[in-house]
C-alpha cells in the first residue's frame, strides 16, 4: 500500500503554505509515480472552532497510524483568551507527547542566494548545512518537582532538570544515525561542569558512541561555548545533539544564522513503528503569522522543506528530497523572493502561490 500522510494545515498562514505543499505532493504522484495516501484534518483553533478541542481524539488516533504527519501552524489572536486547556498550541503539544516525539531535528542550512541575508558575514554562512537534534520530551520543561511554592515568607519558582539514561541513550542514537547519513560527525552539548544531568548526558552519549557508533566522530562541548562557536564559525559542526532547554536556545540562534523564519523546516521523530518507520511529525518552525494571514504573502518554503524532510526521514527518498531542495535553491537563485526575503534592492515580491508554482516548475525542469 502507499505510504500515508496526514495533513493538518491548522490556522493563519498554515492552510496557505500547506496548499503549496499539496501541489508538490501531487507533482510527486503524477511525475515520479510516488503516490501517497493523503488525508487531511483539523488542528489548533480550526479544530477548536468545530469540536471545542484543539485536537479531536479521532485526529490523534489517525496521527498514530499514519507514516507521517505534516502540520502547518496553530494559533492566532482569536484564540488568545481561551482557557489554557483548549488553547491551539495544546493540540500540537498533545501530538508531540502522545506520539512520544523525542528527537527534534532542526536543520540550519544556508542557500547561497540568501547568504547576504544573514546577519553574519557571507563566508561564515554560505553553504552552511548543520543539524541540531534537540531532545524534546524530557528535561527541565517536564521534570518534577515543578511549581511556585511558598518557602518561609516568600515564594519560590522551581523547575527540575531530569534525564534518565534511556532518554539520553535514544536521542544520542538518533543523532549518530543521522550523522552517518550526513557528515559523520556529532558534537554533544551540555554543561557537565555545573550540572549533574550534564555529567550523565556526556557519559551516556560517549558510551553509546563507543559501543555502537565508533565510526562516527564524536566531540563534547559546553553549551555556552557551543553558542559562541555557532556564531563564530558554524561550519565546524555537522550534527549537534543537546537537551531540551539548550536545544531550544541553540536551535533558534542557529536558525537566525540563515535568514528568515519563512525558510526553516523541522522534524520531530519518535520510536520506530511496526513497519520500521519512525513516528514522525514535520512542521515549519514559524507560527501562524496572523499579521500577514490571508494576504498571499506567506513564504511556503519552510513548509515545503519540511515535506522534503519527510521524504528523507520517513519515506527513504533521500534523492527525491535533494531534488526538492535543489528546486527551492533554483528558484531562489533565479531571484524569486517572497516579501519576507526582500532586502533593500527593490525586487518585487512574489505571492505564496507564485512561489509554490515556481518550485513545481523547477521540479519539472529537474
Ligand atoms: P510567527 O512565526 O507566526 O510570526 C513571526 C513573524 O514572522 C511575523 O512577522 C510573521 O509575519 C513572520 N513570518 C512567520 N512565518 C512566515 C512565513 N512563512 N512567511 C513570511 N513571514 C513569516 O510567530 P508569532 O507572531 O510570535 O506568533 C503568531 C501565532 O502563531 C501565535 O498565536 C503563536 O502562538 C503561534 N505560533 C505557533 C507555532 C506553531 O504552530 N508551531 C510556533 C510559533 C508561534
Ligand atoms: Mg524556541
Amino acid at each position: 500500500s502507499n505510504p500515508s500522510l496526514l495533513i493538518l494545515p491548522g490556522d493563519g498562514i498554515g492552510p496557505e503554505v500547506m496548499a503549496e505543499v499539496v501541489k508538490i505532493i501531487d507533482w510527486y504522484g503524477a511525475k515520479r509515480g510516488m503516490a501517497f495516501d493523503v488525508s487531511e484534518d483539523l488542528v489548533g483553533g480550526a479544530a477548536y472552532d468545530k469540536h471545542g478541542t484543539p485536537l479531536h481524539d479521532d485526529t490523534m488516533a489517525k496521527a498514530q497510524e499514519v507514516d507521517a504527519v505534516l502540520l502547518g501552524a496553530v494559533g492566532g489572536p482569536k484564540y488568545d483568551n481561551l482557557d489554557f486547556s483548549v488553547k491551539p498550541e495544546r493540540g500540537l503539544l498533545r501530538l508531540r507527547k502522545e506520539m512520544d516525539l523525542f528527537a527534534n531535528l532542526r536543520p540550519a542550512q544556508c542557500f547561497d542566494a540568501l547568504a547576504d541575508f544573514s546577519s553574519l558575514k557571507r563566508d561564515v554562512v554560505a553553504g552552511l548545512d548543520i543539524m541540531i537534534v534537540r531532545e524534546l520530551t524530557s528535561g527541565i520543561y517536564f521534570g518534577e518537582p515543578r511549581g511556585i511554592f511558598t518557602e518561609g515568607n516568600e515564594r519560590v519558582g522551581i523547575n527540575t532538570q531530569r534525564y534518565t539514561e534511556s532518554e539520553i541513550d535514544r536521542v544520542a542514537r538518533a543523532a549518530f544515525e543521522l550523522a552517518r547519513k550526513r557528515g559523520n560527525r556529532v558534537c554533544s552539548m551540555e554543561k557537565a561542569n555545573v550540572m549533574e544531568s550534564g555529567v550523565l548526558w556526556r557519559e551516556v552519549v560517549q558510551k553509546v558512541h563507543d559501543a555502537d557508533y565508533p565510526d562516527v566522530e564524536l566531540s563534547h562541548m559546553y553549551a555556552d561555548a557551543g553558542a559562541m562557536q555557532l556564531c563564530r564559525w558554524p561550519k565546524q559542526f555537522d550534527v549537534i545533539v543537546t537537551d531540551n532547554l539548550f536545544g531550544d536556545l541553540l536551535s533558534d540562534a542557529a536558525a537566525m544564522l540563515t535568514g528568515s523564519l519563512g525558510m526553516l523546516p523541522s522534524a520531530s521523530l519518535g520510536l520506530p513503528m511496526a513497519n520500521g518507520r519512525p513516528k514522525a511529525l514535520y512542521e515549519p518552525v514559524h507560527g501562524s503569522a496572523p499579521d500577514i494571514a490571508g494576504q498571499g504573502k506567506a513564504n511556503p518554503i519552510a513548509c515545503i522543506l519540511s515535506f522534503a524532510m519527510a521524504l528523507r526521514y520517513s519515506f527513504d527518498q533521500g534523492a527525491e528530497a535533494t531534488r526538492l531542495e535543489k528546486a527551492v535553491e533554483q528558484v531562489l537563485a533565479d531571484g524569486l523572493r517572497t516579501a519576507d526575503l526582500l532586502g533593500e534592492d527593490g525586487v518585487t515580491p512574489v505571492s505564496t502561490t507564485e512561489m509554490g508554482d515556481a518550485i513545481v516548475a523547477a521540479l519539472d525542469a529537474s
